[in-house]
């Protein structure tokens, strides 16, 4: 108790700092060591998962365990939608432990897992999985809103999403949603567009990865999300940002960006999957569209990029790979 309100006390002092213009927080910034000595960097992907084990979870769980070892990987991601139905009631709430520890028990995935929330996250009490105390209680868990994983080679940018659509606040239906730290949204979000701007440009990793929740292209049922088009994608197309990877549509697929190098990836298959869910429109540089259960793996080399999405058997269903150049070789 005492723990969160310092936090909130804390969190409150910096807004009112910033709304003065005296400090620019940036955004939180974690260095990962990987851990091959070939210089390689490979993690996971799975999102829109926590549903108990249920609908096929614990099963795409046991593949992610398999394939994790295969490739040794360095830590997953999860692009959120956490915890279904309406993200955690607190930070005591038993779905941590019967949606995620109980269920990623391979001993691969006893890595560090880096989250983002998504829109069914904000639904809960969203500071329970922010809350260090989660961290405590098993110690992979890590979530924040916005934040950087720094490999050196790879540079990843983690982006809170869920506040850029207008619809959860202007028509919220029968959702409530939990804004604490969020309003005013309009702030918050140019704050978000500045800080990441900026991180960018400082970057001189040789790839570029941003995480969100919503997807910037889909195909799947929700389709494009207009308000990232507008706001995001022109700023990671000005950045040399290499993937944007995403959940929200529970689906697997990669789309190619017909303006830059930029390939977009949906990763929202870890628990129940929508099939026959397509939507019709703007399929530009669809390369892969898969409507069942899953998730994806990508793995590094220094000048090479391969990403493998698996269906719920571990049945790799697609593959894509490209090559470059680190930018500073001197
Ligand atoms: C789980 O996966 C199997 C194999 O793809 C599928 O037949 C079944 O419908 C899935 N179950 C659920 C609840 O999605």
């Amino acid at each position: 108790m005492a723990l969160v309100s310092t936090t909130s006390i804390v969190l409150f002092f910096l807004l009112f700092i910033n709304t003065s213009h005296i400090i620019i927080a940036e955004l939180p910034r974690f260095e990962h060591k990987r851990n091959g000595e070939d210089g390689s960097l490979s993690f996971l992907v799975v999102g829109d998962w926590g549903r108990r084990g249920e609908y096929n979870q614990s099963r795409v769980a046991h593949q992610m365990g398999i394939i994790g070892e295969e490739l040794d990987i360095d830590f997953v991601i999860s692009t959120g939608d956490n915890f279904y139905d309406n993200g955690l009631t607190g930070e005591k709430d038993p779905a941590f432990f019967e949606s995620f520890s109980n269920i990623y028990t391979a001993n691969s995935l006893q890595k560090q897992w880096y989250s983002v929330l998504g829109n069914h996250d904000y639904r809960g009490d969203v500071e329970a999985q922010l809350s260090p105390y989660l961290r405590q209680i098993d110690n992979r868990w890590l979530c924040l809103r916005s934040f950087i994983v720094n490999t050196e080679m790879v540079e990843i940018f983690f982006v809170d999403t869920s506040p850029f659509v207008r619809e959860y606040f202007d028509i919220p239906n029968e959702h409530s949603y939990d804004w604490r730290g969020v309003l005013p949204v309009k702030r918050y979000i140019n704050k978000l567009l500045s800080d990441l701007k900026t991180s960018l440009k400082k970057s001189t990793a040789t790839w570029k990865i941003v995480v969100g929740h919503h997807a910037i292209r889909s195909v799947g049922h929700h389709g494009d999300t207009q308000e990232l088009v507008h706001h995001l994608l022109p700023i990671l197309q000005a950045n040399d940002v290499d993937l944007y990877i995403n959940g929200h549509d529970h689906c697997l697929e990669h789309i190619s960006d017909d303006k830059s190098d930029i390939q977009f990836l949906t990763s929202g298959a870890g628990s129940k999957a929508w099939r026959g869910d397509v939507e019709e429109v703007n399929k530009d540089g669809v390369k892969f569209f898969y409507d069942g259960q899953g998730f994806m793996s990508v793995q590094f080399l220094e000048t090479e990029v391969g990403i493998v999405f698996y269906d719920v058997s571990g049945q790799v269903v697609h593959r894509w790979s490209t090559s470059k150049q680190p930018l500073a070789a001197s």
